[in-house]
């Protein structure tokens, strides 16, 4: 067996003298997993008795990582903990869990994210940017917080081209339910938490259930059938018993798809808006590119990919910033992973933020370099060391569909601003169910001059 490095939680010291952070500080801050990973691929660590008495481990080796998602992936389960605590908004099955139930749902709602239709997502997605730029332009120059701007088109998008539905004026409230329930839930997925469910999460649970069963219903009524994600599922039957999904299991699965489509998305791209903030000639040559491929005209299906600059640079701002930081896992048998020793039953967290930023497998981890995914340089990757949409049975099935609605995003809001980092904000990474910032960012957006855009923003 390995030499481990263990630890012991206890409040405030740094428990080992080999400086290795205090566990609750390891929980809260994935950035402090990279310093205590880069020196041991994985690290043991229990949390005191009363809190808990099982034995947890981190690992932030892309070895590590193959191991668990590849190679001997049937060993390791979801979180039964984790799914509990999330299935108190979006019930059982997918994202919450790994049996014939997940199995079920996964298969019903994968064909219609990992295949969208393309258009449509472009035309939502530049309509939702545009609304927010004319909805913003009073105040861009006094700077802006955009996280609830980003959530609010992710959660359009995702209406329009997963639901065939418009969001109105109601997305505000929605999202904002959302962000406050999913901020809710991160802390009571904390091993320390011992907190007792707040009758805010359940207000505010009831609220987007509310909404989304009043969205589930008038489809009912309207018409049914349709090639959308919300058609299919009205329409789907059990395999086993061949009834149809009833109005209770649609709800969830609709509002797990909802959380899954805007709240890494939002998160992910404020993060990649602050750092072309703070690296303004990045930004410089984004938007000759932006100008260059798109001239006057909106973006579309067909200059979309030749965006290549804006699509490398939301990559990087992945890596930099994952926002899911870890992932969790149970070993449901013993195994041996990169020569360690690990028990049945052992709590597997794989820092993807450590992977991220591994100094042997990235090239000065810390710097913000969006051509590291230019294609010469992408290639002979390990295929580990990058997996911010996951990797093995439960990998992201939204993808592509958020790579292509961050290109958007940043086009349409680059070919017209230049972006600047507000006075006084202050930067903090705060890592529980995704990667958020710590404190509010806001942005100050100056009006380009003179560039070809403008024209067909202003129609
Ligand atoms: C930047 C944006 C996104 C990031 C970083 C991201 C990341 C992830 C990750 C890491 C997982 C794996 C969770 C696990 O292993 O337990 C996941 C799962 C998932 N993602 Fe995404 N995601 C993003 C956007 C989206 C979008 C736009 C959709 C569209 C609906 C989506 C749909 C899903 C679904 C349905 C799952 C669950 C799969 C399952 O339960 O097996 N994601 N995502």
């Amino acid at each position: 067996m390995g030499d481990w490095i263990e630890q012991r939680s206890r409040r405030a010291a740094p428990v080992t003298s080999r400086g290795l952070c205090e566990v609750r500080d390891l929980v809260l801050r994935p950035e402090r997993d990279v310093e205590v990973l880069k020196r041991c691929p994985l690290v043991r660590f229990r949390l005191r008795p009363p809190v808990s008495l099982e034995q947890r481990l981190i690992v932030g080796h892309p070895e590590a990582a193959r191991h668990i998602f590849e190679e001997n992936a049937g060993n390791y389960k979801r979180e039964e903990r984790v799914g509990c605590v999330l299935a108190q908004l979006m019930g059982a099955g997918l994202v919450t869990g790994d049996d014939d139930l997940w199995e079920q749902h996964h298969g019903l709602v994968a064909p219609a994210i990992r295949s969208p239709d393309e258009a449509k997502l472009v035309r939502a997605t530049v309509g939702a940017t545009k609304q927010m730029l004319q909805r913003i332009s009073g105040q861009a120059a006094s700077g802006i917080e955009l996280f609830g701007e980003l959530r609010r088109i992710a959660l359009q998008t995702a209406g329009a081209v997963l639901l065939d539905y418009e969001f109105g004026a109601e997305v505000e409230e929605f999202g904002s339910a959302f962000t406050r329930v999913i901020g809710e839930l991160g802390e009571r997925l904390m091993p320390f938490s011992l907190r007792l469910l707040p009758l805010g999460l359940l207000r505010e649970t009831r609220l987007i259930r509310r909404r989304v069963e009043g969205l589930i219903a008038e489809r009912r009524r309207t018409r049914e059938h349709g090639t959308d994600l919300l058609a299919q599922l009205l329409t789907a039957r059990r395999p086993e018993t061949r009834a149809r999904l009833d109005d209770v299991a649609v709800r969830d699965l609709i509002v797990a798809v909802l959380f899954t489509a805007h709240e890494a998305l939002a998160c992910a791209l404020n993060w990649c808006f602050l750092l072309l903030a703070l690296h303004r000639k990045l930004q410089d040559r984004i938007q000759e590119q932006l100008d260059e491929v798109l001239g006057d005209s909106p973006v579309n299906t067909r200059n979309l990919e030749r965006l290549e600059l804006a699509h490398c640079a939301f990559d990087e701002a992945l890596r930099l910033y994952p926002p899911v930081p870890r992932l969790t896992r149970v070993a449901t048998g013993d195994d041996t992973i990169m020569g360690y020793d690990v028990t049945a039953g052992t709590v597997v967290q794989i820092s993807i933020y450590a992977l991220h930023h591994h100094p042997d497998y990235w090239s000065n981890p810390e710097s913000f370099d969006p051509a590291r995914f230019s294609e010469q340089r992408a290639e002979g990757r390990h295929p580990f060391s990058y997996m911010p949409f996951g990797a093995g049975p439960h990998a992201c099935l939204g993808k592509g569909l958020a790579r292509n609605e961050a290109t958007i995003v940043l086009a349409e809001v680059l070919r017209r601003y230049s972006i600047q980092l507000a006075p006084g904000c202050r930067i903090e990474p705060e890592g529980k169910l995704s990667l958020r910032a710590r404190y509010p960012l806001r942005f100050v957006l100056e009006p380009r001059r003179d560039v070809r855009a403008v024209k067909w923003l202003q129609k």
